[in-house]
């Protein structure tokens, strides 16, 4: 017998789709959309690390979205590099710990020098660890983890899942208990492959500005009362 109790998860993932369509339907920019989108963030992470949990990682950029306009990538760019600078100290505050999960190419020196910032200021704390996927891409990073198996000299004889996995950006972190997707769609969009084999999806229609604490509550309402398996009985 291998169930195992669902009702606390270890790590939480979010899609955090609907920022444009929320803008569209209120006549404003979709930067408006994305700044919303930004509160939403701020809001649900600070109400999970209250409650204890130990991960939560939300969807802010996926290698795919560099095929948007290039003023919405470079507007998302600019709110997503001010909110973790403005942000940080408030989190370091709450004792979360900041990680970045992606990868730099293409990306902006001092955005990238803002996220590493982040990371070092709020390393030693010991609340909810609250990782961003940003210029993230699922396949992107199993391929890097192969890459690096090569780089280490592991022989082919002693590749396993432990070994790929502690290459992964997610290194060190358990896999995703549930995984949420707002504003109606159903699909993963390249977001954690690896880590999510065994996820419980949950979808809802609200869109990303929209969802709160209440919303969150609904969503760990809902896992609570599943069933997880792991493929036995
Ligand atoms: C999600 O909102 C945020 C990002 C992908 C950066 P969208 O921008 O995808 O919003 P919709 O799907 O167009 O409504
Ligand atoms: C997924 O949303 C990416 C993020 C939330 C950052 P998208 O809006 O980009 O996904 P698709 O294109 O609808 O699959
Ligand atoms: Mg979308």
């Amino acid at each position: 017998m291998t169930e195992k109790k669902t009702n606390s998860p270890r790590h939480i993932a979010v899609i955090m789709d609907g920022n444009g369509r929320w803008a569209v339907q209120r006549g404003l920019s979709r930067l408006e959309g994305h700044r919303a989108g930004l509160k939403a963030v701020q809001d649900t992470a600070r109400h999970l690390n209250h409650l204890g949990l130990e991960y939560a990682t939300f969807y802010a950029f996926s290698t795919e979205n560099w095929t948007r306009p290039p003023t919405e990538v470079k507007g998302l760019f600019k709110l997503l590099g001010e909110s973790i600078d403005n942000e940080k100290r408030a989190l370091h505050e709450d004792n979360i710990r900041i990680k970045w999960l992606g990868q730099e190419d293409r990306l902006a020196s001092r955005l990238i020098k803002d996220i590493r910032e982040a990371e070092e200021y709020t390393r030693n704390n010991t609340g909810m660890t609250l990782c961003l996927a940003l210029n993230y891409g699922g396949r992107q990073e199993i391929v890097n983890a192969a890459r690096a198996l090569v780089t280490d000299g592991i022989k082919t004889k002693d590749i396993n899942e432990k070994q790929l996995e502690s290459r992964l950006y997610t290194s060190g972190i358990p896999d995703v208990d549930l995984l949420i997707r707002t504003a109606g769609e159903q699909r993963l969009s390249n977001f954690l492959l690896w880590q999510c084999a065994y996820a419980e999806f949950y979808f809802t229609p609200i869109l990303w500005p929209d969802f709160n604490r209440a919303e969150m509550d609904k969503a760990l309402h809902a896992y609570a009362s599943r069933q997880r398996r792991f493929g036995g009985l």
